[in-house]
């Protein structure tokens, strides 16, 4: 059983911070709608660890927008469409494209330095785009950049406070209506309870599902075991995005290597140095992103070995060096030469397209309750999320958010100060975090990965269901909350996979391998009652 609140509490007993709004999360979509936030009122901006601890920091392709003199928004929105296998949200999509270069704008405003060719912004092409659409910043360090400068403009403005290193454990609700939220001051090592008008989760994704992923540490899906607990609809969690290249080398975590590294024309080959992506699909390298997972993912299981190669050997060194800073760095203190080696790469889990399900104004099924960034499910990115959409989306409806969310201050203020809760909860446990999530994300690779079908989801779903034990423990070290969240979102996505009998996107059921229009709909799953339901709601 799932229960409602994580740890027993009585508000009363607990310090009690006011605010207008609350924004969870110091990524993109955090920063971007606290600061848009700020005109309409008092921000109160939190995170777990430090600013900078955040998916969005290591964004590398870099942020699409239909820009250059061949491309037109229109191009851009075909492109998402067909990457997200029709179940894209076609409203949600011509918003994206329509406001992307107004939202760009903006941001080179604020100082953002994205790079420039022969005096003007340079763009780059990622997998099933149809020209070059990608901005990027210091080469291959699109989301340092913005996360920088937003950060920045985060900090100086006096209608926000940041507080740091404060840990989101639920959401405090009353009849459908989000108060706010019930947290853990790490410095303090106390519970807090925020107040807001209205709650803005910004929380990112749960890469930390896997064993292999591109993800940090902190993507452990929290605001998304948050809302669910809380009885707000989930959606799409079925849908999780593998990236096809991530640096495969023994005893060290996978470090992405761009898609844009393929967009210059870098080379997949196996372990006989064949190039095989034109087997696969005419677009080859440069195919929808779960296409090339897949080839690859193929290709390895055909081979002995756990990885295969990208080669960039043939492109200019120097070149390489300029555009793929990073890249080049980390692959050289990890021992491979990218001018002259091989790079050994196996794909790693890297985007949730599923979320909270909100609306085009981000709002969710609970009121006073809106989710923006890689938290949020509306359908924009269907099946399978075109490259570099992702930091635009968190820019273009964290605004929408931001709107939406600022007409809740003229909403009836709440004292919900005997608001308690208390539940039958086992005093603490031994279970080690560490072990328990290595568990999870062994599990979720070997069943829930890129390729599914229903023996392993069966299996998988009974051994979630067993660790669902773990979430009556009150728990105090950040580290365990977090498993018990992935614990949550774990059960869910395989839950909604096991329903979903087709293949689609990135969910490829071995024992469905075709996609079937029965299923052109959203598998959504809300709590009730401390009972499970789930929904299949029509796109
Ligand atoms: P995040 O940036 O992940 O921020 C989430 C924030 O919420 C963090 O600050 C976190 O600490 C905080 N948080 C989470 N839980 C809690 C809690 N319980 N309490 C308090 N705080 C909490 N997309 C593109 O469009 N282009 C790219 O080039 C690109 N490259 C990528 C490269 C890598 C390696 C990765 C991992 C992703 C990439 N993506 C890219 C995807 C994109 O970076 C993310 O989808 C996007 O940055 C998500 O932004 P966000 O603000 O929603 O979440
Ligand atoms: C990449 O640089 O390959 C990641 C781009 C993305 O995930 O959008």
């Amino acid at each position: 059983m799932i229960p409602r609140y994580l740890t027993n509490f009585n508000l009363q007993q607990i310090e009690q911070i006011k605010t207008d709004f609350l924004v969870i999360g110091s990524g993109i979509a955090g920063l971007y709608s606290g600061l848009k936030l700020a005109n309409r009122g008092k921000v109160r901006l939190l995170t777990k660890g430090k600013l900078k601890d955040c998916n969005t920091e290591y964004a590398q392709g870099g942020i699409a927008a239909a820009i250059a003199t061949n491309d037109n928004p229109k191009l851009h929105y075909l492109d998402t469409l067909r990457a997200g296998a029709g179940l894209t949200n076609s409203e949600a999509v011509s918003t994206l494209t329509d406001e992307s270069q107004e939202r760009i704008e903006e941001l080179i405003e604020i100082g953002v330095e994205f790079d420039q060719a022969n005096g003007e912004l340079a763009l780059t092409k990622e997998g099933a785009h149809s020209c070059c659409r990608v901005l990027h910043a210091g080469g291959d360090a699109t989301g340092a950049e913005i996360r920088k400068v937003l950060g920045q403009q985060v900090q100086k403005n006096k209608r926000i406070k940041v507080d740091s290193e404060i840990f989101a454990i639920d959401l405090l609700t009353e009849n459908n209506r989000c108060y706010g939220i019930l947290a853990y001051d790490q410095k303090q090592e106390k519970y807090l309870a925020y107040l807001a008008q209205a709650v803005i989760l910004a929380t990112g994704g749960a890469g930390q599902l896997y064993a292999k992923t591109s993800n940090p540490a902190i993507a452990t899906g929290d605001g998304i075991a948050m809302a669910y607990r809380a009885g707000v609809e989930v959606m799409d969690l079925e849908f999780i995005q593998f990236h096809p290249t991530t640096l495969e080398l023994a005893e060290r975590e996978n470090f992405l290597i761009s898609e844009a590294v393929r967009g210059e024309g870098a080379i997949l080959r196996n372990q006989a140095g064949k190039a095989f992506m034109t087997d696969y699909h005419h677009l080859a390298e440069l195919a929808p992103r779960d296409i090339v997972a897949r080839a690859i993912y193929q290709e390895i299981k055909n081979s002995s070995d756990d990885h295969l190669y990208l080669d960039v050997t043939e492109l200019d060194p120097n070149y390489i060096k300029e555009r793929f800073p990073t890249i080049y760095r980390t692959c050289l203190e990890a021992g491979v030469d990218i001018s002259k080696d091989y790079i050994p790469i196996a794909p790693a889990a890297h985007y949730l397209m599923g979320g909270v399900k909100v609306n085009l104004n981000g709002e969710s099924s609970l009121a006073g309750l809106f989710v923006c960034g890689e938290a949020a499910a509306m359908g924009l990115h269907g099946a399978n999320r075109l490259a570099s959409n992702s930091l635009l989306e968190a820019l273009v409806y964290g605004k929408k958010v931001a709107d939406r969310a600022a007409t809740f201050l003229d909403e009836p203020k709440m004292d919900f100060n005997w608001l308690q809760f208390n539940y039958d909860q086992q005093v603490r446990g031994d279970i080690p975090a560490e072990k328990i999530k290595n568990q999870i994300q062994s599990l979720m690779m070997e069943q829930a990965g890129i390729v599914r079908n229903e023996l392993g989801l069966k299996k998988a779903l009974a051994q979630l269901s067993k660790m669902t034990d773990y979430l009556k423990m009150t728990l105090l070290q950040i580290e365990e909350v977090e498993v018990q969240n992935l614990i949550i979102v774990a059960y869910l996505a395989v839950k909604a996979a096991l329903i979903r009998t087709e293949s689609r996107g990135a969910h490829y059921r071995s024992d469905f391998p075709e996609k079937n229009s029965k299923w052109n709909k959203h598998i959504c799953l809300k709590k009730e009652n401390r009972q499970e339901e789930f929904r299949v709601e029509v796109n």
